[in-house]
Protein backbone atom coordinates (compact mmCIF):
# COMPACT_ATOMS: atom_id res chain seq x y z
CA UNK A 1 0.00 0.00 0.00
CA UNK A 2 1.42 3.03 -1.05
CA UNK A 3 0.15 5.81 1.61
CA UNK A 4 1.56 3.00 4.14
CA UNK A 5 5.09 3.30 2.61
CA UNK A 6 5.31 6.90 2.86
CA UNK A 7 4.08 7.02 6.15
CA UNK A 8 6.97 4.74 6.84
CA UNK A 9 9.35 6.99 5.15
CA UNK A 10 8.00 10.19 7.32
CA UNK A 11 7.71 8.23 10.60
CA UNK A 12 11.15 6.45 10.54
CA UNK A 13 13.31 10.06 9.59
CA UNK A 14 10.48 11.01 12.77
CA UNK A 15 11.96 8.78 14.96
CA UNK A 16 15.19 8.40 14.19
CA UNK A 17 15.22 12.47 15.10
CA UNK A 18 13.76 11.51 18.22
CA UNK A 19 16.22 9.10 19.53
CA UNK A 20 20.10 10.18 19.37
CA UNK A 21 20.61 6.14 20.56
CA UNK A 22 19.44 5.14 17.15
CA UNK A 23 21.94 4.74 14.44
CA UNK A 24 22.32 4.46 10.81
CA UNK A 25 22.22 0.56 10.98
CA UNK A 26 18.41 0.63 12.37
CA UNK A 27 17.48 2.19 9.54
CA UNK A 28 16.11 -0.74 6.32
CA UNK A 29 18.82 -0.46 3.70
CA UNK A 30 15.90 0.45 1.16
CA UNK A 31 15.04 3.51 3.19
CA UNK A 32 18.76 4.55 3.92
CA UNK A 33 19.78 4.89 0.56
CA UNK A 34 17.76 7.65 0.19
CA UNK A 35 18.85 9.33 3.01
CA UNK A 36 22.58 9.67 1.77
CA UNK A 37 24.52 13.11 1.65
CA UNK A 38 27.81 14.02 0.41
CA UNK A 39 28.69 13.64 4.68
CA UNK A 40 26.66 10.30 5.10
CA UNK A 41 23.18 9.93 7.16
CA UNK A 42 22.93 13.45 8.97
CA UNK A 43 20.77 14.49 11.53
CA UNK A 44 17.94 15.81 10.93
CA UNK A 45 16.34 13.55 8.41
CA UNK A 46 14.07 15.41 6.09
CA UNK A 47 11.92 13.74 3.65
CA UNK A 48 11.74 15.40 0.05
CA UNK A 49 9.22 14.71 -2.96
CA UNK A 50 11.84 13.49 -4.95
CA UNK A 51 12.96 10.88 -1.91
CA UNK A 52 9.84 9.65 -1.84
CA UNK A 53 9.35 9.01 -5.17
CA UNK A 54 12.70 7.40 -5.48
CA UNK A 55 11.17 4.86 -2.74
CA UNK A 56 8.05 4.04 -4.09
CA UNK A 57 10.09 3.86 -7.31
CA UNK A 58 7.64 6.14 -8.90
CA UNK A 59 7.23 9.78 -10.04
CA UNK A 60 3.19 10.68 -9.59
CA UNK A 61 1.04 11.55 -7.28
CA UNK A 62 2.90 11.19 -4.30
CA UNK A 63 1.66 14.32 -3.39
CA UNK A 64 -2.49 13.18 -3.91
CA UNK A 65 -1.71 10.16 -2.43
CA UNK A 66 -1.47 11.82 0.73
CA UNK A 67 -4.14 14.41 0.32
CA UNK A 68 -7.00 12.43 2.76
CA UNK A 69 -4.25 12.12 5.61
CA UNK A 70 -4.90 14.73 7.92
CA UNK A 71 -1.66 13.98 9.64
CA UNK A 72 0.84 15.14 7.12
CA UNK A 73 1.54 18.41 5.12
CA UNK A 74 3.09 18.63 2.02
CA UNK A 75 4.93 22.24 1.34
CA UNK A 76 4.47 23.37 -2.19
CA UNK A 77 7.35 25.68 -1.44
CA UNK A 78 10.39 23.29 -0.21
CA UNK A 79 8.84 20.56 -1.90
CA UNK A 80 9.28 18.75 2.08
CA UNK A 81 6.41 16.19 3.41
CA UNK A 82 6.07 16.73 7.23
CA UNK A 83 4.19 15.28 9.88
CA UNK A 84 1.77 17.21 11.64
CA UNK A 85 0.62 14.92 14.62
CA UNK A 86 3.05 12.39 15.73
CA UNK A 87 -0.24 10.94 17.87
CA UNK A 88 -2.31 10.62 15.01
CA UNK A 89 0.37 9.19 12.77
CA UNK A 90 1.52 6.37 14.86
CA UNK A 91 -2.33 5.13 15.35
CA UNK A 92 -2.96 4.97 12.08
CA UNK A 93 0.50 3.43 11.67
CA UNK A 94 -0.02 0.96 13.98
CA UNK A 95 -3.51 -0.31 11.98
CA UNK A 96 -2.05 -0.56 8.77
CA UNK A 97 1.90 -0.83 8.86
CA UNK A 98 2.21 -4.09 11.28
CA UNK A 99 4.48 -5.67 8.86
CA UNK A 100 6.18 -2.86 8.02
CA UNK A 101 7.00 -2.35 11.13
CA UNK A 102 8.38 -6.00 11.68
CA UNK A 103 11.08 -5.39 9.22
CA UNK A 104 12.32 -1.70 10.03
CA UNK A 105 14.18 -1.40 13.05
CA UNK A 106 13.73 2.22 13.74
CA UNK A 107 9.91 1.84 13.55
CA UNK A 108 10.17 -1.73 15.66
CA UNK A 109 12.56 0.28 18.65
CA UNK A 110 9.24 2.62 19.12
CA UNK A 111 6.52 0.27 18.20
CA UNK A 112 7.52 -2.10 20.63
CA UNK A 113 6.48 -0.48 23.54
CA UNK A 114 2.97 0.47 21.93
CA UNK A 115 -0.18 -0.93 23.01
CA UNK A 116 -1.56 -4.05 21.40
CA UNK A 117 1.16 -4.52 18.89
CA UNK A 118 3.26 -7.48 19.12
CA UNK A 119 6.86 -6.01 17.34
CA UNK A 120 10.62 -6.91 18.63
CA UNK A 121 13.50 -4.31 17.91
CA UNK A 122 15.74 -7.52 18.02
CA UNK A 123 13.58 -9.18 15.47
CA UNK A 124 13.56 -6.43 13.14
CA UNK A 125 17.31 -5.48 13.66
CA UNK A 126 17.93 -9.44 12.09
CA UNK A 127 16.43 -8.51 9.03
CA UNK A 128 18.57 -5.40 7.78
CA UNK A 129 22.02 -5.17 6.69
CA UNK A 130 24.97 -2.79 8.12
CA UNK A 131 25.49 0.66 6.69
CA UNK A 132 28.86 -0.30 5.34
CA UNK A 133 27.12 -2.81 2.54
CA UNK A 134 25.85 0.32 1.35
CA UNK A 135 26.96 1.31 -2.52
CA UNK A 136 26.35 4.77 -0.81
CA UNK A 137 27.94 4.43 2.22
CA UNK A 138 31.32 3.94 0.58
CA UNK A 139 30.83 6.45 -1.84
CA UNK A 140 30.23 9.23 0.82
CA UNK A 141 33.74 7.63 2.50
CA UNK A 142 35.34 7.65 -0.95
CA UNK A 143 34.51 11.18 -1.28
CA UNK A 144 36.06 12.43 1.79
CA UNK A 145 38.68 10.99 1.20
CA UNK A 146 38.80 12.34 -2.46
CA UNK A 147 38.78 15.57 -1.21
CA UNK A 148 41.79 15.80 0.88
CA UNK A 149 45.06 15.54 -1.81
CA UNK A 150 47.17 13.12 0.42
CA UNK A 151 44.17 10.54 0.70
CA UNK A 152 43.13 10.75 -2.45
CA UNK A 153 46.97 9.88 -3.97
CA UNK A 154 46.42 6.76 -1.52
CA UNK A 155 42.86 5.80 -2.96
CA UNK A 156 45.10 5.35 -6.72
CA UNK A 157 46.80 2.49 -4.72
CA UNK A 158 43.70 0.13 -4.31
CA UNK A 159 40.82 -1.10 -5.58
CA UNK A 160 37.78 -0.64 -3.60
CA UNK A 161 34.38 -2.92 -4.41
CA UNK A 162 31.47 -2.66 -2.29
CA UNK A 163 29.75 -6.09 -1.59
CA UNK A 164 26.60 -4.79 -3.38
CA UNK A 165 28.87 -4.99 -6.76
CA UNK A 166 30.17 -8.70 -5.67
CA UNK A 167 27.87 -10.72 -8.43
CA UNK A 168 28.64 -14.38 -6.91
CA UNK A 169 27.21 -15.39 -3.56
CA UNK A 170 29.52 -17.47 -0.69
CA UNK A 171 27.44 -20.05 -0.72
CA UNK A 172 28.37 -20.33 -5.12
CA UNK A 173 31.76 -20.68 -3.60
CA UNK A 174 32.80 -24.84 -3.40
CA UNK A 175 35.02 -24.79 0.21
CA UNK A 176 35.81 -27.53 2.51
CA UNK A 177 34.55 -27.90 5.76
CA UNK A 178 37.51 -26.45 7.48
CA UNK A 179 37.78 -23.27 5.52
CA UNK A 180 33.94 -22.56 6.41
CA UNK A 181 34.72 -22.77 9.81
CA UNK A 182 37.38 -20.44 9.98
CA UNK A 183 35.14 -17.72 8.11
CA UNK A 184 31.94 -18.59 10.41
CA UNK A 185 34.88 -17.58 12.97
CA UNK A 186 35.99 -14.38 11.42
CA UNK A 187 32.16 -13.69 11.03
CA UNK A 188 31.37 -14.17 14.88
CA UNK A 189 34.70 -12.21 15.98
CA UNK A 190 33.56 -9.73 13.66
CA UNK A 191 29.71 -9.47 15.42
CA UNK A 192 31.55 -9.52 18.65
CA UNK A 193 33.73 -6.63 18.67
CA UNK A 194 33.32 -4.91 21.73
CA UNK A 195 33.47 -8.37 23.72
CA UNK A 196 36.62 -8.84 22.39
CA UNK A 197 38.35 -6.02 23.24
CA UNK A 198 36.75 -5.75 26.20
CA UNK A 199 38.44 -9.32 27.29
CA UNK A 200 41.57 -7.93 25.60
CA UNK A 201 41.78 -10.38 22.96
CA UNK A 202 42.57 -8.39 19.76
CA UNK A 203 45.10 -10.40 17.79
CA UNK A 204 42.20 -11.54 15.49
CA UNK A 205 41.07 -11.42 11.32
CA UNK A 206 44.55 -12.06 10.10
CA UNK A 207 44.10 -14.62 7.35
CA UNK A 208 46.76 -15.82 5.54
CA UNK A 209 45.59 -18.05 1.35
CA UNK A 210 48.09 -20.30 -0.03
CA UNK A 211 47.82 -22.33 -2.90
CA UNK A 212 47.97 -22.86 -6.82
CA UNK A 213 46.91 -20.25 -9.30
CA UNK A 214 42.88 -20.85 -9.80
CA UNK A 215 42.22 -22.86 -6.59
CA UNK A 216 39.64 -19.77 -5.25
CA UNK A 217 41.76 -17.37 -3.38
CA UNK A 218 40.83 -14.15 -4.70
CA UNK A 219 37.13 -15.62 -5.16
CA UNK A 220 36.62 -16.58 -1.77
CA UNK A 221 38.25 -12.73 -0.38
CA UNK A 222 35.79 -11.27 -2.44
CA UNK A 223 32.80 -13.79 -1.43
CA UNK A 224 33.75 -13.00 1.96
CA UNK A 225 33.31 -9.59 1.59
CA UNK A 226 29.89 -10.18 0.21
CA UNK A 227 28.95 -12.47 3.02
CA UNK A 228 30.29 -10.15 6.13
CA UNK A 229 28.99 -7.08 4.15
CA UNK A 230 31.95 -5.29 4.31
CA UNK A 231 33.81 -3.19 1.74
CA UNK A 232 36.92 -5.12 -0.12
CA UNK A 233 39.82 -3.42 -0.29
CA UNK A 234 42.31 -5.27 -3.39
CA UNK A 235 45.84 -4.65 -3.79
CA UNK A 236 48.60 -6.86 -5.60
CA UNK A 237 51.78 -6.21 -4.03
CA UNK A 238 53.84 -6.21 -7.68
CA UNK A 239 51.79 -3.30 -8.57
CA UNK A 240 52.61 -1.07 -5.63
CA UNK A 241 56.23 -1.81 -5.40
CA UNK A 242 58.06 0.73 -7.29
CA UNK A 243 62.10 0.88 -8.13
CA UNK A 244 62.41 4.24 -6.60
CA UNK A 245 64.34 4.30 -2.95
CA UNK A 246 61.43 4.10 -0.32
CA UNK A 247 58.48 4.43 -2.34
CA UNK A 248 57.34 0.81 -1.83
CA UNK A 249 57.50 1.19 2.22
CA UNK A 250 55.95 4.38 2.07
CA UNK A 251 52.99 2.88 -0.55
CA UNK A 252 52.51 -0.31 1.72
CA UNK A 253 51.75 2.51 4.98
CA UNK A 254 49.32 4.23 2.46
CA UNK A 255 47.37 0.98 1.64
CA UNK A 256 47.32 0.21 5.82
CA UNK A 257 46.27 3.69 6.11
CA UNK A 258 43.90 3.85 3.60
CA UNK A 259 41.73 0.60 4.80
CA UNK A 260 42.04 1.94 8.27
CA UNK A 261 40.26 5.24 7.06
CA UNK A 262 37.29 2.93 5.37
CA UNK A 263 36.75 0.75 8.63
CA UNK A 264 35.27 -1.65 8.87
CA UNK A 265 36.25 -3.17 5.60
CA UNK A 266 38.16 -6.38 4.15
CA UNK A 267 41.89 -5.46 2.89
CA UNK A 268 42.64 -8.03 0.41
CA UNK A 269 46.95 -8.07 -0.19
CA UNK A 270 47.29 -10.33 -3.50
CA UNK A 271 50.41 -11.58 -4.23
CA UNK A 272 51.55 -11.26 -1.21
CA UNK A 273 55.78 -13.14 -2.32
CA UNK A 274 56.45 -10.16 -3.99
CA UNK A 275 57.55 -8.09 -1.04
CA UNK A 276 57.58 -10.83 1.49
CA UNK A 277 59.71 -12.62 -0.17
CA UNK A 278 62.60 -14.38 2.55
CA UNK A 279 65.44 -11.92 2.76
CA UNK A 280 68.62 -12.79 1.17
CA UNK A 281 72.11 -11.19 2.07
CA UNK A 282 72.24 -9.85 -1.65
CA UNK A 283 68.84 -7.85 -1.54
CA UNK A 284 68.92 -3.94 -1.66
CA UNK A 285 68.72 -1.88 1.81
CA UNK A 286 64.90 -0.57 0.19
CA UNK A 287 63.30 -4.34 -0.05
CA UNK A 288 64.29 -5.05 3.12
CA UNK A 289 62.72 -1.96 4.11
CA UNK A 290 59.45 -2.55 2.66
CA UNK A 291 59.67 -6.48 4.21
CA UNK A 292 60.38 -4.34 7.82
CA UNK A 293 57.52 -1.80 6.66
CA UNK A 294 55.02 -4.92 5.93
CA UNK A 295 55.55 -6.94 9.43
CA UNK A 296 55.09 -3.52 11.29
CA UNK A 297 52.01 -2.64 9.38
CA UNK A 298 50.64 -5.96 10.17
CA UNK A 299 51.30 -6.11 13.57
CA UNK A 300 49.55 -2.55 13.29
CA UNK A 301 45.92 -3.16 12.20
CA UNK A 302 43.72 -5.55 13.49
CA UNK A 303 40.01 -6.75 13.53
CA UNK A 304 38.76 -5.80 17.11
CA UNK A 305 40.28 -2.08 17.15
CA UNK A 306 40.42 -1.08 13.60
CA UNK A 307 37.61 -2.93 11.95
CA UNK A 308 40.16 -4.29 9.43
CA UNK A 309 40.20 -8.14 8.26
CA UNK A 310 43.27 -8.75 6.28
CA UNK A 311 43.78 -11.70 4.48
CA UNK A 312 46.93 -12.07 2.19
CA UNK A 313 47.03 -14.05 -0.65
CA UNK A 314 49.95 -16.22 -2.29
CA UNK A 315 51.12 -18.85 -4.64
CA UNK A 316 54.19 -19.52 -3.17
CA UNK A 317 54.33 -19.95 0.48
CA UNK A 318 57.28 -21.18 0.79
CA UNK A 319 58.60 -17.89 -0.28
CA UNK A 320 57.38 -15.99 2.65
CA UNK A 321 59.55 -15.12 5.58
CA UNK A 322 58.76 -16.69 8.74
CA UNK A 323 58.40 -13.49 10.23
CA UNK A 324 56.34 -12.78 7.68
CA UNK A 325 53.95 -16.08 8.29
CA UNK A 326 53.71 -15.97 12.32
CA UNK A 327 52.04 -12.83 11.98
CA UNK A 328 48.86 -14.42 10.40
CA UNK A 329 46.19 -16.01 13.07
CA UNK A 330 45.55 -18.65 10.36
CA UNK A 331 47.08 -20.08 6.94
CA UNK A 332 44.17 -20.86 5.44
CA UNK A 333 45.12 -23.99 2.28
CA UNK A 334 43.54 -23.88 -0.78
CA UNK A 335 44.79 -27.09 -2.35
CA UNK A 336 44.77 -28.90 -5.56
CA UNK A 337 40.84 -29.21 -5.80
CA UNK A 338 39.47 -33.29 -4.15
CA UNK A 339 36.97 -35.21 -5.56
CA UNK A 340 34.52 -33.65 -3.86
CA UNK A 341 34.77 -30.28 -4.12
CA UNK A 342 35.35 -30.56 -7.63
CA UNK A 343 31.83 -32.22 -8.02
CA UNK A 344 30.38 -28.84 -5.87
CA UNK A 345 31.88 -26.84 -8.42
CA UNK A 346 30.70 -29.21 -11.18
CA UNK A 347 26.81 -28.75 -9.42
CA UNK A 348 27.37 -24.73 -9.32
CA UNK A 349 28.72 -24.14 -12.36
CA UNK A 350 25.53 -26.29 -14.23
CA UNK A 351 23.19 -25.86 -12.01
CA UNK A 352 21.51 -23.14 -14.14
CA UNK A 353 22.52 -24.85 -17.34
CA UNK A 354 19.90 -27.25 -19.06
CA UNK A 355 20.58 -30.81 -19.62
CA UNK A 356 21.38 -34.34 -17.93
CA UNK A 357 25.26 -34.76 -16.49
CA UNK A 358 27.14 -38.06 -15.01
CA UNK A 359 29.20 -36.06 -12.60
CA UNK A 360 30.55 -38.95 -10.88
CA UNK A 361 32.06 -39.74 -14.38
CA UNK A 362 33.09 -35.73 -14.89
CA UNK A 363 35.06 -35.70 -10.88
CA UNK A 364 36.86 -38.91 -12.03
CA UNK A 365 38.09 -37.36 -15.49
CA UNK A 366 38.94 -34.02 -13.96
CA UNK A 367 41.76 -35.30 -11.54
CA UNK A 368 44.15 -32.63 -10.56
CA UNK A 369 42.34 -29.80 -12.25
CA UNK A 370 41.63 -26.68 -10.69
CA UNK A 371 38.96 -24.61 -9.87
CA UNK A 372 39.47 -22.29 -12.34
CA UNK A 373 39.88 -25.27 -14.82
CA UNK A 374 36.50 -26.90 -14.48
CA UNK A 375 35.24 -23.90 -14.90
CA UNK A 376 37.07 -23.51 -18.55
CA UNK A 377 35.84 -26.82 -19.61
CA UNK A 378 32.03 -25.83 -18.93
CA UNK A 379 32.69 -22.49 -20.38
CA UNK A 380 34.24 -24.40 -23.74
CA UNK A 381 31.26 -27.38 -23.70
CA UNK A 382 28.72 -24.04 -23.51
CA UNK A 383 30.64 -22.49 -26.56
CA UNK A 384 30.96 -25.55 -28.83
CA UNK A 385 27.20 -26.16 -27.74
CA UNK A 386 26.42 -22.84 -28.76
CA UNK A 387 28.14 -22.80 -32.26
CA UNK A 388 25.74 -25.77 -33.13
CA UNK A 389 23.05 -23.59 -32.02
CA UNK A 390 21.77 -25.84 -29.28
CA UNK A 391 21.34 -23.88 -25.95
CA UNK A 392 21.79 -26.76 -23.62
CA UNK A 393 24.73 -29.23 -22.53
CA UNK A 394 25.45 -32.79 -22.94
CA UNK A 395 27.89 -34.91 -21.25
CA UNK A 396 29.66 -36.12 -23.98
CA UNK A 397 30.29 -31.83 -24.88
CA UNK A 398 31.16 -31.43 -21.53
CA UNK A 399 33.89 -34.96 -21.89
CA UNK A 400 35.33 -33.62 -25.10
CA UNK A 401 36.18 -30.30 -23.84
CA UNK A 402 37.28 -32.09 -20.22
CA UNK A 403 39.69 -33.73 -23.00
CA UNK A 404 40.63 -29.93 -24.68
CA UNK A 405 41.71 -28.31 -21.66
CA UNK A 406 43.82 -31.61 -20.83
CA UNK A 407 45.56 -31.49 -24.09
CA UNK A 408 46.00 -27.59 -22.79
CA UNK A 409 47.52 -28.47 -19.45
CA UNK A 410 49.77 -30.36 -21.28
CA UNK A 411 51.08 -28.58 -23.92
CA UNK A 412 51.84 -26.11 -21.23
CA UNK A 413 54.03 -28.33 -19.32
CA UNK A 414 55.53 -29.57 -22.07
CA UNK A 415 57.47 -26.32 -22.71
N1 LIG B 1 36.48 -23.64 -4.96
C1 LIG B 1 35.95 -22.97 -6.00
N2 LIG B 1 34.61 -22.81 -6.08
C2 LIG B 1 34.05 -22.13 -7.09
N3 LIG B 1 34.75 -21.58 -8.09
C3 LIG B 1 36.10 -21.72 -8.07
C4 LIG B 1 36.75 -22.41 -7.03
N4 LIG B 1 38.08 -22.39 -7.27
C5 LIG B 1 38.23 -21.69 -8.40
N5 LIG B 1 37.04 -21.30 -8.91
C6 LIG B 1 36.84 -20.51 -10.13
O1 LIG B 1 38.08 -20.39 -10.79
C7 LIG B 1 38.33 -19.06 -11.20
C8 LIG B 1 39.65 -18.57 -10.67
O2 LIG B 1 39.62 -18.53 -9.27
P1 LIG B 1 40.45 -17.46 -8.43
O3 LIG B 1 40.78 -16.31 -9.26
O4 LIG B 1 39.70 -17.23 -7.19
O5 LIG B 1 41.76 -18.27 -8.13
P2 LIG B 1 43.04 -17.83 -7.27
O6 LIG B 1 43.26 -18.91 -6.29
O7 LIG B 1 42.86 -16.47 -6.76
O8 LIG B 1 44.18 -17.86 -8.36
P3 LIG B 1 45.54 -17.01 -8.44
O9 LIG B 1 46.46 -17.63 -7.45
O10 LIG B 1 45.98 -17.22 -9.83
O11 LIG B 1 45.20 -15.61 -8.14
C9 LIG B 1 37.17 -18.23 -10.75
O12 LIG B 1 36.38 -17.95 -11.86
C10 LIG B 1 36.41 -19.11 -9.78
O13 LIG B 1 35.06 -18.96 -9.98
MG1 LIG C 1 43.85 -14.69 -7.19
Amino acid sequence: MVEAKIVELLLTAEIYNRFEELKEDDIPKEIRKIFYSRNGIQRPLVVKEDMVNEYLGSRDGVKNRVKNLPFIDFNEFNKQFKITSFDLSLKWFAKKGEDLIRRNPVLAYYFQNYDSLNVSYEEAKKNTKPVQSDKEWLKSIISELESNEETAQMLGLVRIYSPEDIRFDFDEVALTEEQIEEFTKIEVALEKRDYLRKIGVIEVGKLLFIGPPGTGKTTTAKALSKKLHLPLLEVKLSMITSQYLGETSKNIEKVFEIAKRVNPCLLFIDEFDYVAKTRTSDEHAAVKRAVNTLLKSIDEINLVEDGVILIAATNHPSLLDSAVWRRFDKIIEFPEPSELIRRRIFELSLSKIPGSFDLDELVKLTKGFTGAEIKLVIREAVLNSLLEGIEELTQEKLVNAIADVKRRLNLKSSY
